[in-house]
Parts: C-alpha cells; sequence; structure tokens
C-alpha cells in the first residue's frame, strides 16, 4: 500500500511539475500506460496473501490510476489555456496604436475670404463664373475700352507674355491685370440677364513690399439688365457690406474713373468706429464694353465692381504685411 501511495504522489508531482503539452503527452503514456510505475504495482498483486488484501490493494492502483488521468487531463487544460492565452497574445493587433488623428488642417485666409464672399454674393443671387488667368490683350484691355494706345493701360504694369513684333504696340498674351475681362467672357457666353460674381487670381508688374504683392486676387461683379440703374448699383454695395461686414457697417460711392464704367465711381465702407475704408472699383458698364460683348446698349444696361481680396482679408484681420498671405509661413496660416 505505501508503494501505491508513493507511486501515486510521485506521478502527482510529475504532472504538477510538467510545463507543456508535450510533457503532458509524454507523462500520459509514462503514467497510465503498461509500463507505468502505478501498473507496474498490479503485477505484484499476486504476491499478497489474503483475498483482503488483494481486494484493497487493486482498489489502490484503480483509485491511484483514475487520479493520475484526472490529474493529467486537468493539468492539460490548464496549459492549454495558458497557450491559447500566450498566442493571442502574442498575435493580438493593437490598433490603437496608430489611431492618431493626423492634425486637421484648414483652408488659407484668402481662401476662407474668397468662399464667404461667393456666399454672400450667392445669398444676394449671383451666380459665380470664372476666367482664364491667362488672357488676350483683346479681353483684359481692348474689349474694356482700352485700345492699343489708351493712357490707362499705364496704369497697369502688365505682364506680356509674348514680345511685340517691330510695329506692334504690345504683344497679345497677358496674365491678366484684373478680373475684369471676364465680364467679356461672360456677355459673350450669354444673353442678359446676367448676375456674376467672378472671384480669380490677378497679376501686375509689381515688387512686393507691404502693400503690394505681383500676384493678388480680385472679385469682380456684373449685372446687365434691363433699367439698370446707378441706384442699383448703390443698394447692392450697401447690402454687400452689411451681410459680409455687418450690420453696423454702411458704404459709399466716390466719384472716380475707369476707362470700362461710365459714371466710375469707388467704394467705400465706413466702419462703427466713424472710418471710412476704400474697398475696391464700381461704375455703370459703359456702352463700349457691352457692345463687345454683343450686348446692345440702347436695350440694356449694367453695373460691375470689382475689389481686392487679400487687400480686404488684410484690413478685417488687421495683417501688418500683406505679403505674409503668401509666403505660407505655418505660423502666420494657423492664426486664421
Ligand atoms: N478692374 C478694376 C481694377 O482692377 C476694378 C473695377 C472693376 C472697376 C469693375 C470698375 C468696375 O482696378
Amino acid at each position: 500500500m505505501a508503494d501505491i501511495s508513493a507511486a501515486r504522489g510521485a506521478a502527482l508531482a510529475q504532472i504538477e511539475a510538467a510545463d507543456s503539452l508535450e510533457s503532458i503527452a509524454a507523462l500520459d503514456t509514462q503514467l497510465l500506460g503498461k509500463k507505468g510505475s502505478i501498473a507496474q504495482l498490479k503485477t505484484k498483486l499476486g504476491g499478497l496473501a489474503t483475498v483482503d488484501e488483494k481486494k484493497a490493494a487493486g482498489q489502490a492502483v484503480n483509485e491511484a490510476m483514475q487520479a493520475v488521468s484526472s490529474a493529467l487531463a486537468a493539468r492539460r487544460v490548464e496549459l492549454g489555456t495558458a497557450a491559447t492565452a500566450a498566442r493571442v497574445e502574442a498575435e493580438r493587433l493593437d490598433l490603437t496604436e496608430f489611431a492618431v488623428k493626423p492634425e486637421r488642417g484648414h483652408a488659407h485666409l484668402v481662401t476662407q475670404s474668397w468662399e464667404r464672399l461667393e456666399d454672400v454674393f450667392i445669398g444676394l443671387g449671383f451666380q459665380v463664373a470664372e476666367g482664364p488667368e491667362v488672357e488676350t490683350d483683346w479681353h483684359n484691355f481692348e474689349a474694356l475700352n482700352m485700345p492699343i494706345g489708351h493712357p490707362a493701360r499705364g496704369e497697369w504694369d502688365t505682364l506680356f507674355l509674348d514680345h511685340a513684333a517691330p510695329g506692334e504696340d504690345v504683344g497679345r498674351t497677358v496674365l491678366r491685370t484684373h478680373t475684369s475681362p471676364v465680364q467679356i467672357r461672360t456677355m459673350l457666353s450669354g444673353m442678359p440677364p446676367i448676375y456674376i460674381v467672378a472671384p480669380g487670381r490677378v497679376f501686375r508688374r509689381d515688387t512686393p513690399d507691404a502693400t503690394h504683392m505681383p500676384v493678388f486676387h480680385q472679385i469682380e461683379g456684373l449685372v446687365v439688365d434691363r433699367d439698370i440703374t446707378m441706384a442699383d448699383l448703390a443698394g447692392t454695395i450697401e447690402a454687400f457690406t452689411k451681410a459680409f461686414f455687418g450690420a453696423d457697417f454702411s458704404s459709399r460711392l466716390r466719384p472716380s474713373y475707369f476707362p470700362f464704367t461710365e459714371p466710375s465711381a469707388e467704394f467705400d465702407i465706413q466702419r462703427p468706429d466713424g472710418s471710412w475704408l476704400e474697398l475696391g472699383g464700381c461704375g455703370m458698364v459703359h456702352p463700349n464694353v457691352l457692345r463687345h460683348g454683343g450686348i446692345d446698349p440702347e436695350e440694356w444696361s449694367g453695373f460691375a465692381f470689382g475689389f481686392g481680396i487679400d487687400r480686404m482679408a488684410v484690413m478685417r484681420h488687421d495683417v501688418a504685411d500683406i505679403r505674409d498671405m503668401f509666403v505660407n509661413d505655418i505660423r502666420f496660416a494657423e492664426q486664421f
């Protein structure tokens, strides 16, 4: 009996010490097989003296086998669970590891102003039009009542893309000096009524300084309809001023001159503190301009306006140097 319980104890200790499913499998054959230490004891039962002794020892051997068998099963489950857990841990995909959100940027101040202007004018019933940044001399000047040799051309430091042939006054292709050529393109592309705004990039041969850039942005407005008067122009400018800047802003027109409008005006806005700010040019579309656009000035009339987008953003946000709007310094851009 002592042998049996010693063999049983030893077997259970071995099972307890097993640290892998492989060693459990090995112990299974070793301990429960015919050659196992406990099974070997069975062969000695015949040597016992009495039937009772045989019976008791037989029972003890069976119980030991049973105990070893269930210890093996229990340890197998234990090690199996641990192995699965280890594998799961090893193969785990940590999806949170790359979940750091990239920092989101935002539109540049010029783009923001451009889009807000579009929104305001769309709210006033205008459509958005556009034209090419590389223009013909005809669209940029001639059709706008500035024939070759017209002194007003001198006000624009034009960037020509081709050379004038000997005997010719100017080249034929320019980087547009203003968005006004879109007036001509719009008139030529359809009949009135026309209610459009045309934001875009324009170019002049300027040396960059705090208030000048050779590249900047304008927004053009053009209305052509029956019986359009200067009062419609003044009313539209006033409605725009209040919608864009706020109800406590107002506007005024000041007589001025542009070859493509007659009469012409500069428009200013008045800030709540009473100070005035010049914003852009405007006027009634000149009859020659309507004609170049294929529109009969006896039947239709219209007004146009144009102003600088960057300039307005600079004033609105108190930017000291307009060059900051173009150099793309993130420390500047981030502030708006
Ligand atoms: N094109 C003019 C400029 O660039 C502005 C303007 C547009 C004036 C429309 C009158 C009418 O200065």
